[in-house]
């Protein structure tokens, strides 16, 4: 495949980090590098639909931030429930599919209600989705999907042998979404911080050490344009590649 007629990618997972750098830079206290990150999260949800991308998951809180000082933790949730509180109806009129994955039970009960009334006004849009993962973690994920399969297995609805990579794949909270194409971490470090640990097998891993209110719309497309220089094998070699693009 060319580098022009290579598309772009169909999900686009992002490590928002360094919200927090940025205030210091500016001198300003951590919770205002949150307030700039969800602006950043607006434009980069703007470009996303410019480009035809379908799917942006985004990683908000993780499962270990509940591990930060309790100030700015509830910070971080009233700016949580802020956002979708003014943001939902615009999401919804721009056709955008809102999906929170995390483990939701450990929210207030009015930001858990925000959640599903949310998701179910916007469920049936068809452009955008955007995925937010909120008090998410990787093997949290993991476990819930061995759990539901395990009370299938207990309930004789399905054979332990019968187990499959797709089953796994289909009990995640991502079930019904791609795998992400691209990874993008903002922030500078380069780890995965537990993000989408079984979805991301075969991702393409961009790293910047632009700080996440500083990512716009024009770093967003030169993490694309990395992305579609590379030639993703998935275990096969270049030729074969070649062979089935000229077939
Ligand atoms: C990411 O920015 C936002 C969240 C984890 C909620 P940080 O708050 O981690 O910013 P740094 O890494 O301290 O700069
Ligand atoms: C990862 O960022 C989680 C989110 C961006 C929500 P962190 O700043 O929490 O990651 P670590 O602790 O540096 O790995
Ligand atoms: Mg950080």
């Amino acid at each position: 495949m060319t580098e022009e007629s290579r598309p772009v990618p169909q999900h686009i997972a992002i490590i928002m980090d360094g919200n927090g750098r940025w205030a210091k830079q500016q001198h300003q206290p951590r919770f205002m590098g949150h307030r700039a990150g969800v602006k950043a999260v607006e434009a980069i949800v703007k470009h996303c639909i410019e480009l035809d991308v379908k799917v942006l998951s985004l990683f908000a809180f993780s499962s270990e931030n509940w591990r930060r000082p309790s100030k700015e933790v509830s910070l971080l949730m009233e700016l949580f429930n802020l956002a979708l509180r003014q943001q939902v109806k615009r999401l919804h009129k721009n056709n955008i599919r809102l999906r929170i994955i995390g483990d939701l039970t450990k929210f207030s009960s009015s930001l858990q209600n925000k959640i599903e009334e949310s998701q179910l006004l916007t469920e049936n849009n068809t452009g955008l989705t955007l995925n937010i993962a909120a008090n998410y973690g990787g093997r949290w994920d993991v476990v819930q999907a061995v759990q539901t399969i395990a009370k299938k297995v207990k309930a004789g609805e399905v054979d332990a042998d019968a187990i499959s990579e797709q089953m796994i794949s289909d009990s995640l909270a991502t079930a019904i979404l791609p795998e992400p194409d691209l990874f993008i971490r903002t922030g500078g470090e380069q780890r995965v911080s537990n993000f989408l640990l079984w979805q991301m097998a075969y991702t393409e891993f961009f790293f910047t050490n632009t700080l996440w209110p500083d990512f716009d719309a024009m770093a967003l497309d030169k993490a694309i344009g990395s992305f579609t220089q590379r030639e993703r094998r998935f275990g096969q070699t270049s030729e074969q590649l070649q062979e089935q693009s000229d077939a």
